[in-house]
This record gives C-alpha cells, sequence and structure tokens, in this order.
C-alpha cells in the first residue's frame, strides 16, 4: 500500500487547474514524465506493427488493443472519438483511453493517449461539451480482493481536446450500496438545466440487465431518478454501453445485452447489440417501451456501440469486433477497430443506418461501372466500395475472398426465403428478412480485412471481419449480370 502510494505521487505531479466550466472540477494532471513515456512506447512500437491486415479507412489502435468506442462527441470544430485501449500487448489490459479526431468523420488523425489508469482503470465512458471544456465521464474499475470489484463514475476535463486533467474529487458517482458491483458505461448528453446519465448495470443477483438514470446540475452531485429499462427474462444478465437519445419524435434506448440466447437466426454473436423504442417523460422519468428489442447490425462483428449528435444529425459507430473472436492481427502487433461512422434515422420503428455523406469523398479510381458479368472476377487494392443492383426476382451471390486465399465470405440475396445472408463457411452465417422500403441496390464497402454491408436505405446492414491473403477478389456467382459502380477508396487513417 505505502509503495503504491509512493509511486503515485512520482507519477501525479499535483497540477491543478480551473477551466472556464460551469463544472467546478478541480483537476489534476498526470505527469509529463508517465504521458511521455508511453508516446515514446507507442511510436517505437508502430515499426514492429505488421501491416498485412491494417485497416485504410477505419479508426484502429496505432499498436496494442482496442475495444468499445467511447467519449464520441464534437469540440471545437473537431468530432472526437475515444476508445478502450490497451498499448502494451495486442490482448485486453488495464484500459487506458486511446483517442483520434476528425473534421469530416472520415478522415481520422491519431492523438496521444487520453487517459492513463492510475489506481483505477479507465474504462467505457462518453464526452460532453460544456462551454469551452470537453469533459468525459468514464467507469474507474478498482479490481479489489478475490474476482470482487468496485465500478464507479469519473471525471476528467480538458480545454483543447488533446490533454485532460482528472477531477480531483473522483470518483463522482458510486455504487448506490446494496447495488450490484456492475455498475459502468456512462453515457451522459445535457438537457435544459440538467445533466443526465445513463448506466449500464444489473440487479444485484447479478440475472437481470437493466439501465437506470441519474441527473446532476454540476456533473459532480448525481441524483438517482429510475430504472428506464429491464432485461426481464429473455434479454441477458448484463446491459452494457447504454446510450439513450431522441430519434425522429421516439426516445431510442440502445444497449450491448450480454447473455441472450441465441434465436434461429437472431442473436447467434456472443454478445449482442440492439435497441427498443419508446416514449419518455422527462417529469416523470419513465421510458415507455413500445417496440421490442432488435439488433442494431447483423453482421459477426458489431458491439458496444455509441451516439452522437450534431447539426440535427445522429450518428453511430461500434466496435468492429467481437469479444472471444480470434482477432488474427493480435500476431501483429494490434487489435480491433471500430466501423465506420453511420448516420442513422428512424423509419417505420426501425433504425437505418447509412455510411455518413463524406465516405463519398474517398472514392478514388473506378474499378468497373456497368455490368458484372456471370462468373466474372473482379480483383481490387486493399479497399473497395462497390454498388451492387441487381433484379430481387433472382438470386444474387457474390464470393469475396483474398487473391491468395485466407476467408473467404459468400454474400447471398435468396427471393426464394426473402433474406440477405453473409456465410463466413462452416456454417458460421448470419442472415435476415429483407424487404426494402426504397432503394434496392447494396453498397459493399471492403477494408484490407473487413466488409459493410448496407442493403436499400440501411434497413439491413452486416459488420464483419475478413481475413483474406492479398486482398481483395470479387466473384459473381449470380445466375443473372448485375450493374455494379465500383472505386478504390483513399486512405482516411494515418499509416502505421
Ligand atoms: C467502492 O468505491 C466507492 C467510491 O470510491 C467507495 O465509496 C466504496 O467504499 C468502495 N467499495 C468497496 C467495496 O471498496
Ligand atoms: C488514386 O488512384 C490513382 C490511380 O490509380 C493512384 O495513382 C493514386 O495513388 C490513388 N490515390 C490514393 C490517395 O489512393
Amino acid at each position: 500500500m505505502n509503495l503504491c502510494f509512493s509511486t503515485m505521487a512520482l507519477t501525479r505531479l499535483l497540477v491543478t487547474a480551473f477551466f472556464l466550466s460551469v463544472v467546478n472540477a478541480k483537476l489534476v494532471r498526470q505527469s509529463d514524465e508517465v504521458r511521455n513515456e508511453l508516446e515514446e512506447y507507442v511510436q517505437n512500437k508502430k515499426a514492429e506493427i505488421n501491416p498485412r491486415y491494417r485497416l485504410h479507412y477505419h479508426v484502429m489502435p496505432p499498436v496494442g488493443w482496442m475495444n468499445d468506442p467511447n467519449g464520441f462527441s464534437f469540440y471545437k470544430g473537431e468530432y472526437h472519438i475515444f476508445y478502450q485501449y490497451y498499448p502494451y500487448d495486442s490482448i485486453w489490459g488495464p484500459m487506458h483511453w486511446g483517442h483520434s479526431s476528425s473534421p469530416d468523420l472520415v478522415n481520422w488523425k491519431e492523438l496521444p493517449t487520453a487517459l492513463i489508469p492510475e489506481e483505477e482503470m479507465c474504462f467505457s465512458g462518453s464526452a460532453v461539451v460544456d462551454g469551452e471544456s470537453l469533459i468525459l465521464i468514464y467507469t474507474g474499475r478498482i479490481n479489489l480482493e478475490g474476482d470482487n470489484y468496485n465500478e464507479s463514475q469519473y471525471l476528467a476535463v480538458s480545454d483543447d481536446g488533446i490533454n485532460f486533467y482528472k477531477h480531483v474529487g473522483n470518483p463522482v458517482l458510486a455504487l448506490p450500496s446494496g447495488g450490484s458491483p456492475d455498475f459502468r458505461d456512462p453515457k451522459v448528453w445535457k438537457h435544459g438545466d440538467y445533466y443526465y446519465v445513463v448506466i449500464g448495470t444489473t440487479t444485484n443477483n447479478q440475472q437481470t440487465g437493466r439501465v437506470v438514470l441519474y441527473r446532476s446540475s454540476d456533473l459532480i452531485s448525481w441524483e438517482y431518478l429510475s430504472v428506464i429499462g429491464e432485461s426481464g427474462d429473455d434479454l441477458g444478465y448484463m446491459w452494457e454501453c447504454p446510450d439513450f437519445f431522441e430519434l425522429d419524435g421516439k426516445f431510442v434506448l440502445l444497449m450491448s445485452p450480454q447473455g441472450v440466447e441465441p434465436q434461429g437466426d437472431r442473436y447467434k454473436n456472443l454478445y449482442q447489440t440492439g435497441y427498443i423504442i419508446g416514449s419518455f417523460d422527462y417529469e416523470t422519468f419513465q421510458f415507455v417501451p413500445e417496440v421490442d428489442f432488435q439488433e442494431l447490425d447483423y453482421g459477426h462483428d458489431f458491439y458496444a456501440s455509441q451516439t452522437m449528435e450534431h447539426d440535427g444529425k445522429r450518428y453511430v459507430l461500434g466496435w468492429f469486433s467481437m469479444w472471444e473472436q480470434p482477432h488474427p492481427e493480435k500476431d501483429d502487433g494490434w487489435s480491433g477497430a471500430l466501423t465506420m461512422v453511420r448516420e442513422i434515422k428512424l423509419v417505420d420503428n426501425r433504425i437505418l443506418m447509412s455510411p455518413v455523406e463524406a465516405m463519398k469523398q474517398l472514392r478514388n479510381d473506378t474499378v468497373l461501372i456497368g455490368d458484372f458479368n456471370e462468373g466474372q472476377v473482379l480483383s481490387f487494392d486493399n479497399t473497395a466500395e462497390i454498388i451492387v443492383e441487381g433484379d430481387l426476382e433472382y438470386k444474387i451471390e457474390l464470393l469475396i475472398e483474398g487473391r491468395n486465399g485466407g476467408d473467404q465470405a459468400l454474400i447471398t440475396w435468396d427471393p426464394a426465403v426473402g433474406k440477405v445472408a453473409i456465410d463466413r463457411g462452416s456454417d458460421d452465417v448470419r442472415q435476415v428478412e429483407w424487404s426494402p422500403i426504397g432503394s434496392k441496390s447494396w453498397r459493399l464497402f471492403l477494408d484490407t480485412s473487413s466488409l459493410e454491408l448496407f442493403c436499400g436505405e440501411g434497413e439491413v446492414v452486416f459488420s464483419s471481419r475478413l481475413y483474406v491473403e492479398d486482398p481483395w477478389n470479387v466473384i459473381n456467382l449470380s445466375p443473372q449480370s448485375l450493374k455494379i459502380e465500383s472505386w478504390h477508396l483513399k486512405r482516411s487513417v494515418p499509416e502505421s
């Protein structure tokens, strides 16, 4: 214990600061030495990364491990995304917050690690802009004896969007007494005079996932309001990464349940991400569900999504991976990525997702615009966007593979069953009904080790990782020729 405190005194220089903010946080800065050492390590380690699976237009950790997106926000003219990050190995470890920013949600630059763990690991959370400050609220996780742990909510503040200072009075929101130890992933927003936060938790017998709501006028002292959602019998034992927002006149409770049993085509991933649509009243703090839980993305690799709103548009992205998957890039010194950012809309009681408009700016040279004949093989370099138009009365079958082997994915539409399916082989199929509400085309995005398929207006979206040798061949196995437009895409994230 003593040793622990003296190390802390060295690493935690008491530089205090107050920023222009209604939040009267007293702030402390981790020493430059600790931060510089980490950045130097990251820069040196980059040279050891094998680039074979590195993506060209998805946010990834520069080195090491990434999971959930955090702190998705717009601050001083730029979008910011943070993520759960362990720089020292390509497997999960004590969580830091990695950080990237973008002017347009498409071109991303890497920024220094925003949060470094001290006595607390820096688990998932969110961000809110207050005056000149960007404020992060995150779960501080402290492991106790045995398998026990303590999760409570911490604040960190920046006035430049790069350097973050932790609040001296952390944690600001501790576990309610007698509650479950699972109490994490605060998602904050401002409404009227108050900040609100939803937190993912479970009942104290750890059988029922739930989301609880709190409010505060200063982000420091919090008042419990209500349980806004609970899993009942069939939606798992824990709800992680909750998000709660108004969308096209309804309220959406988005979360990532753990412990949902597979049912037919549904819930085949280890954990799910999905949403419940309903109504909400800021007087009674009650959320009344109107539409049952639906998955947000039907692919193999999508989890822990987070949204943000700017200029009247709401955007979402997720961890482009899944727990307990092989993550072949681990052997290359890194693991995990974020999906491309999608704009969401609510139509006919479901969320439609489409790539942000600026994705079109990445189109570079045309590969083929015109007929993609039966049996034709089309080769692409690392990246591709392919718009596919077929006659939905007939089958559509596209085989996606490497020029030199590795994984394969068969993407199919079968009018006899009315489903779109992505089959990665060995029965690893994800499929879902599709009845187009407008456009009948597909937009398929390939990046070095990933595919994202948007059907129609975004009624059905799949995000799956695919590890091929020497990308890409796309082969038209349909019993029809298809009309396609296809391009290579420009790089929009740093080359490591
Ligand atoms: C958990 O953390 C809170 C906030 O620091 C503290 O009040 C509480 O005593 C801790 N509980 C345990 C069991 O350590
Ligand atoms: C765009 O395509 C051209 C022609 O193939 C190529 O020379 C150039 O490097 C590409 N630019 C980018 C940014 O990928």
